[in-house]
């Protein structure tokens, strides 16, 4: 087998189809219809997601399923929520039902600026380059007008140009530490745009700058990025209700309950081992909403987990504490999200979901993603504190384990009535299913 090709990208689509098959699987026909039959019969939209990306061979879904009932600052949402963990969607729409009989979410969006920068070296005498970069601050104003223009009249573009002397943690590095509002774009290119603007108008003014020597002209601009650590991007989400209030089935001593989820979550501040799985918790809300609403969730990620670290020790993304019989519980965490632009206006699915939100601004849209992770957040601590949280998880997953064994409609049914007083575990739902089959 030769799995080495060059021009892949110059395939037709079908022959890439057909060199996947034929390279990788001892029964092609078979591996391509698997692959065909997730192609869209409408083509359009086929074409669509085909061209997303490059080399594209077929589509790979994931469900998307609602979490209703959040109600956030005494608004009802129905949250769109894209996920392949099973438990995820049922924990959401758990906690946004609990929640909104207890006076619901409250939400506020705390800053929204985005940062990129341009690293580049410079080897010359650093009071000269402070000098030079004051002389020429308005001219990468000026320079990005053309860019900036569109996005000023939505209210954003950018707010400050800081230069920043980075030699004490590496020889020549300084950098133009930029700062922007984007208004509702998640703003990526928009700042990749400006940033390579700034590069190329401070090499250039460099050449012109009389109190620079021969050598001092030679600014090298290593590279122009926007950054996904926003800690100035920051929406903060809480519920809080009497310490009493927290009673329901589940929940039959709410001191207790309160205390033992104080408890776990002071837990995650002190211990990163157990912070990172806290987290990971949080993100399952936050990256099952970003995707559903067209967000780079790997942009999300990356800046939640610096954000974690910002003290120098990772810890929990949320707090909780009781003070006068009240419990508290809030999460606070960057995100960098837009709901114009991108994605937002090309997957219809996306679009769907934007809908379903009720179209929100970019603001609300951290808002609600941020209470969906403060409620994910807190139906894990639930189960974790009070049944464990295998019960809930392993119902959820009874099905998959059905759908992997293809269980009938009888089977389903015995089984279902078997685990109403059993715990379900992977090796007993086998075992119940090779009795019934016996
Ligand atoms: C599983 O996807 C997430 C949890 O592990 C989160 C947590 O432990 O807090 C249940």
């Amino acid at each position: 087998m030769n799995s080495n090709i060059a021009g892949f990208s110059k395939l037709t689509k079908e022959e890439k189809v057909q060199w996947i098959a034929q390279t990788y699987f001892a029964n092609p026909d078979t591996a391509l219809d698997t692959i065909k039959q997730y192609w869209n019969s409408n083509q359009k939209l086929q074409q669509l997601h085909d061209e997303f990306i490059e080399n594209t061979i077929t589509n790979f879904y994931l469900p998307m399923g609602i979490a209703p009932n959040f109600l956030i600052n005494d608004r009802y949402y129905s949250v769109p929520m894209v996920i392949e963990e099973s438990s995820v969607v049922a924990a959401a729409a758990k906690s946004a039902k609990y929640w909104s009989t207890r006076g619901g979410f409250k939400t506020k969006v705390l800053s929204s600026e985005k940062i990129g920068q341009v690293h580049f070296k410079y080897t010359g005498n650093s009071n000269t380059l402070h000098s030079f970069f004051q002389s020429i601050k308005s001219q990468l104003y000026s320079a990005t007008e053309s860019i900036t223009k569109n996005m000023q009249k939505r209210g954003g573009g950018i707010l400050d140009i800081q230069l920043v002397d980075k030699t004490h943690e590496l020889k020549g590095y300084y950098q133009l530490h930029v700062t922007f509002e984007t208004k509702d774009s998640m703003g990526a290119n928009f700042i990749n745009s400006c940033l390579e603007q700034l590069g190329k108008t401070l090499k250039e003014a460099a050449w012109y700058y009389d109190s620079f020597s021969e050598d001092e002209k030679e600014i090298q601009i290593i590279m122009c990025i926007l950054s996904n650590y926003v800690p100035n991007c920051l929406v903060r989400a809480s519920v809080s209700c009497p310490v009493s209030d927290l009673a329901e089935k589940k929940i039959e001593n709410p001191v207790l309950f309160a205390e033992k989820f104080v408890q776990a979550v002071q837990i995650a501040a002190v211990e990163p081992y157990r912070a990172v799985t806290h987290n990971k918790g949080i993100m399952n809300g936050i990256d099952a909403v970003v995707l559903a609403s067209g967000n780079d969730f790997r942009a999300v990620e990356a800046g939640a987990h610096a954000y974690a670290a910002r003290n120098g020790k990772y810890t929990s993304l949320s707090h909780a504490y009781i003070e006068h019989d009240v419990f508290h519980f809030s999460l606070e965490i960057p995100l960098a999200l837009g709901t114009v632009g991108g994605l937002t206006s090309l997957h219809p699915m996306v679009k769907m979901a934007l809908e379903i939100l009720g179209k929100p601004s970019a603001h609300e849209l951290m808002e609600i993603v941020a209470a969906t992770g403060l409620a994910q957040n807190f139906a894990a601590l639930r189960s974790l504190t009070t049944t464990g949280i295998q019960e809930g998880h392993m119902k959820m997953h009874l099905n998959n384990i059905l759908n992997q064994h293809q269980a009938t409609h009888a089977e389903r049914q015995a089984v279902a009535a078997f685990f109403e007083n059993h715990t379900v575990t992977h090796a007993s739902v086998i075992e119940l299913l090779e009795n019934l089959r016996k």
